[in-house]
């Protein structure tokens, strides 16, 4: 289903933490050339099979000069700053045409994350994520400008499908792995393979969170 390398694509169904789960192993990017209702078209599929919970997860750049390789950022908010809405068109009738966005990371989520993260004594950033279409990593200059429009990391995922799930009133929780970062000082050669190591290195704390969170539901 998915196509990117690394990402491999298939729609998994079992328990976790004790109750029933869907998961997508990969996702569609729109610097692939997708559509965003093609992007986003697995959220809808969770949304008829009744699903009430999106747990994402993305590999995002650290323009918050606090933050280092391999934290996880719990996402708080974000900036879209893709050049398509998902939403642009006919209004599909899971949601109203202007949907709000007051609090599209719902809050207990992210407190029962802290509360989990702080027990098992794992490091949890918050932040703002912003996601930009790519495939272009940042430049310093972008990333600095990112960093001032208000973001504490940089993404090429996610912000569709969270908007698609808000629409359709499926809560939301989300954690981007800090792969690299984006402080002015700070900035190396990025490639996919760096990017793809460190979120395998952080995963395991990643999933200890989201079990747990799952369990506690
Ligand atoms: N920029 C955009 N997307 C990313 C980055 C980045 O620095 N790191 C991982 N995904």
């Amino acid at each position: 289903m998915s196509t990117v390398e690394g990402h491999s694509g298939k729609l998994i169904f079992g328990k976790l933490g004790g109750k029933e789960v869907m998961a997508m192993q990969g996702r569609f990017h729109y610097y692939e050339g997708y559509a965003m209702r093609e992007v986003t078209f697995p959220v809808r599929v969770m949304r008829e099979l009744g699903i009430r919970t999106l747990f994402v997860s993305n590999a995002g750049g650290g323009t918050n000069a606090e933050f280092e390789i391999g934290d996880l950022m719990i996402i708080t908010d974000h900036i879209n700053l893709f050049p398509e809405h998902p939403l642009r068109g006919k209004n599909i009738d899971y949601g109203l045409r202007f949907p709000d966005m007051s609090e599209a990371y719902d809050r207990e989520l992210i407190r029962m994350a802290d509360a989990i993260a702080a027990e098992a004594g794992i490091r949890v950033r918050h932040g703002v994520y912003l996601g930009t279409q790519g495939p272009t990593f940042e430049t310093p200059a972008e990333y600095r400008m990112f960093h001032r429009m208000g973001a504490d990391a940089v993404g090429m995922s996610t912000v569709p499908e969270v908007i698609v799930a808000r629409h359709c009133g499926i809560r939301v929780f989300g954690v981007s792995v800090i792969t690299d970062l984006g402080v002015d000082g700070k900035i190396i050669e990025v490639s996919h393979e760096e990017v793809q190591k460190a979120a395998d290195e952080a995963q395991p704390k990643m999933t200890h969170i989201m079990r747990e969170m799952i369990k506690r539901l």
